[in-house]
């Protein structure tokens, strides 16, 4: 595939534009000690949490499940979580830093073609956190899955952004670093770039991603090839 036959490029949010490991931070300043088990066991179930409300048709939204995602980590940590402790590191998520190489990569990007995310998020997440970083302009769309109450990666969610940007998905890029995600976007139709950050094994789910990279300087760099 040359990406002159792509006419936008979608992004996922969480662990591929910003940092959820940014948290790592503050967690460890409320509980000392404790910042890596409670941002990586946070994460996880966050994540489950959409999954398993979308299997039992129980939709809340990722602002709420990430606060239950919290709850759930200090009590299986057996750390007390206070309520201005939870509204403290809850406020984290509106401020994530990005990856260090997103912003320059993104610039060179939104030179070449339309960008959109497509997130689990919550609008007003995403409307701040990217704010928050001053990325705003380089999308033509910040996509959320609240309007369809349901999660990526459902068909559903990735067909939505085909709708809302009016492009066929064959010409469509999807850019994730979430595996789960990448495959599932894959699964779809769309063609799809992994950023595989973490150094992950692919999963075994009888589809994989067309390409593999490890930052996002390495799409611009392709991009760039072939526009
Ligand atoms: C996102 C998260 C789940 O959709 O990575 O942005």
């Amino acid at each position: 595939m040359n990406a002159g036959n792509l006419k936008a490029l979608v992004f996922d949010a969480y662990g591929t534009i910003y940092d959820v490991a940014s948290v790592f931070q503050r967690c460890e300043h409320h509980f000392p000690g404790h910042g890596k088990a409670i941002s990586e066991l946070w994460r996880v179930k966050q994540l489950e949490y959409t999954w398993l409300r979308t299997l039992m048709g129980r939709y809340e939204n990722f602002e709420r499940l990430t606060e239950d995602g919290l709850r759930h980590t200090c009590r299986a940590l057996s750390l007390e979580l206070s309520d201005a402790v939870l509204r403290d590191l809850m406020s984290e998520y509106f401020k994530l830093a990005t990856y260090s190489e997103v912003p320059a990569a993104l610039e060179r990007l939104a030179a070449k073609m339309p960008l959109a995310i497509l997130s689990n998020g919550s609008p007003a997440m995403l409307q701040k956190v990217t704010e928050h970083n001053g990325l705003t302009d380089r999308f033509q769309a910040i996509l959320s899955v609240d309007g369809l109450k349901i999660f990526k990666p459902s068909p559903r969610v990735y067909e939505s952004a085909v709708n809302r940007l009016g492009i066929a998905k064959e010409a469509i890029g999807f850019v994730s670093s979430n595996y789960w995600d990448a495959v599932g976007a894959k699964a779809y139709g769309f063609y799809v770039l992994w950023i595989n950050r973490f150094k992950r094994v692919q999963d075994e789910l009888g589809v994989a991603p067309d390409q593999e990279v490890f930052t996002m300087n390495q799409i611009a760099d392709w991009v760039e090839a072939g526009t």
